[in-house]
């Protein structure tokens, strides 16, 4: 699996809290198959104020030690960005971490919207984008409320030509039966571009994924399960590595 969606960089978001978690995360991740991982800690204008400059010396710190144990897990830097206008309008979207590249050369853009409701305004926020060259990726849709209460809002979203990523542990049930049923429905739309773990820590949300990958095996069937984690996915990101 090709995962773009993670919080191992230590000590810069919610996600690993030192080294010693961020690397148990790394070598739990490729015991389950995961061979590459974007690294995607928050920018967070209030909560994590993160730039691409302040992440890099982070990156290259956990590269380092990855490389110092052995642990044969590939990965480039990223980030998850919040869907607010100060961090994206102008140019501030061109100066902000990607997760790589389509094959038209577009620059993929994870973005996280808040969990209680969908901000007026997201759709032109993410035609606007669109006009700019860039492709965004909204990250877990069947975790916002308002869209739990109306799926068809997350096709909408991805009507603006935007992407939709899914969460593995969401499909899991990891998140109760409710966003499990909507990821499930979303999913059986074929409303996913691609699914990354989102892995946090060590004790919840971790890179732990084999038993949801077999869960869509059964499911989907052994070839959708691998478009949606490891084809689209490396797509986006071959020339990263
Ligand atoms: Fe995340």
């Amino acid at each position: 699996m090709i995962d773009l969606h993670c919080h191992l960089l230590p000590g810069v978001d919610d996600g690993a809290r030192d080294m010693e978690e961020a690397l148990a995360l790394a070598q739990l991740a490729v015991e389950q198959g995961i061979t590459h991982s974007v690294l995607t800690p928050h920018i967070h204008l209030r909560h994590y104020p993160n730039t691409l400059e302040s992440l890099t010396p982070h990156f290259h710190r956990f590269k380092k030690a990855l490389a110092q144990r052995a642990i044969p897990l590939q990965v480039a830097l990223g980030a998850e960005v919040r869907m607010a206008p100060e961090l994206l309008l102008g140019e501030a979207w061109k100066g902000l971490p990607k997760l790589g590249s389509t094959e038209q050369g577009r620059p993929v853009l994870l973005l996280e919207m808040p969990y209680s409701h969908v901000p007026a305004g997201t759709a032109q926020l993410l035609r606007w984008l669109s006009s700019q060259g860039v492709q965004p990726v909204v990250a877990h849709p069947e975790r916002n409320r308002e869209i739990i209460a109306h799926p068809s809002l997350a096709l909408t979203l991805k009507g603006t030509g935007a992407w939709l990523q899914g969460t593995l542990s969401a499909l899991g049930g990891s998140f109760g039966v409710e966003i499990k049923r909507v990821a499930w429905e979303l999913l059986d739309k074929g409303a996913y571009h691609y699914l990354a773990s989102d892995a946090h820590r060590i004790d919840k949300r971790s890179t732990r994924v084999e038993h949801v990958l077999q869960m869509l095996t059964e499911g989907l069937g052994f070839e959708q399960t691998q478009v949606l984690t490891q084809d689209r996915p490396w797509a986006i990101v071959a020339s990263r590595f």
